[in-house]
């Protein structure tokens, strides 16, 4: 079984007083890896104040540099110890008009850098009551895999989240979740990916109360995890649960 990985998604969310809180009751949990995804401007400041939890940001320009005003390149996340980056967060692409093929360069210029990027996939309600979430996954996915060939597909995180439950406060339920990671597993497997080793997060309303239960899930190989983030104890309490016995 893959070791967990609970990542946190601060998203537009913090300041130099309150991170500064947060992070001072954030500490390692043996056997799991722990990540938080913080904003831009507070790269250094969090990296400076994690200890042994790892570094992430929500964004990264497919570009390397340039006139292209505004966007943040992978090398820049490196430079501020960066590890992981999330790419095609459904809220990337509802509100700011990423498509597919924008998220599989985005992906492929994250792992030319060295780093690691998390990439969301996931349905809307309207596709899953239409009985199309695998059909739309797979399409998200094929996107990624376009741009990235199957050779590299192993040096990313995936991260299933359906549209539906992100800030509901109502996770998918554990034979849903089940039934996309399987999936996922086995499409990846399908297109010649080493797919047992890609790590495949749940998120969507995790919570201290419903964590054990996901992670239990069959390939479930961690989470993605927002607004319980902010909340140091809900976070730990959510890592704690990550840890494989
Ligand atoms: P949530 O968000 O945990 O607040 O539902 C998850 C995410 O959007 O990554």
């Amino acid at each position: 079984m893959l070791k967990k990985l609970v990542a946190g998604n601060w998203k537009l969310n913090g300041s130099l007083a309150a991170n500064e809180a947060l992070l001072s009751a954030l500490a390692a949990v043996p056997g799991v890896d722990v990540a938080v995804c913080v904003p831009f401007p507070y790269l250094a400041q969090v990296g400076e104040g994690l200890r042994g939890i790892e570094l992430g940001a929500q964004n990264v320009s497919e570009y390397g540099a340039g006139a292209y005003t505004g966007e943040v390149s992978a090398a820049m996340l490196v430079e501020f110890a960066c590890r992981y980056v999330i790419v095609g967060h459904s809220e990337r692409r509802a509100l700011f008009a990423e498509n597919d093929a924008a998220i599989g360069r985005k992906a492929a210029a994250a792992i030319k850098a060295g780093l690691v990027p998390i990439v969301c996939v996931g349905e809307t309600l309207a596709e899953r009551e239409a009985g199309q979430a695998m059909e739309v996954v797979g399409r998200q996915l094929a996107a990624v895999l376009d741009v990235v060939g199957a050779a590299k597909m192993g040096q990313m995180v995936l991260a299933y989240e359906p549209v539906w439950a992100i800030g509901a406060g109502r996770s998918a339920n554990a034979a849903q979740v089940g039934e996309v990671h399987s999936g996922i597993r086995a499409w990846l497997r399908a297109q010649g990916v080493a797919a047992d080793d890609v790590r495949i997060l749940y998120g969507g309303s995790v919570k201290p109360d419903n964590a054990v239960e996901l992670f239990a899930v069959a390939d479930v190989d961690g989470g993605l995890i927002g607004g319980a983030s902010l909340v140091a104890d809900d976070f730990m309490t959510i890592c704690r649960a990550a840890v494989v016995k």
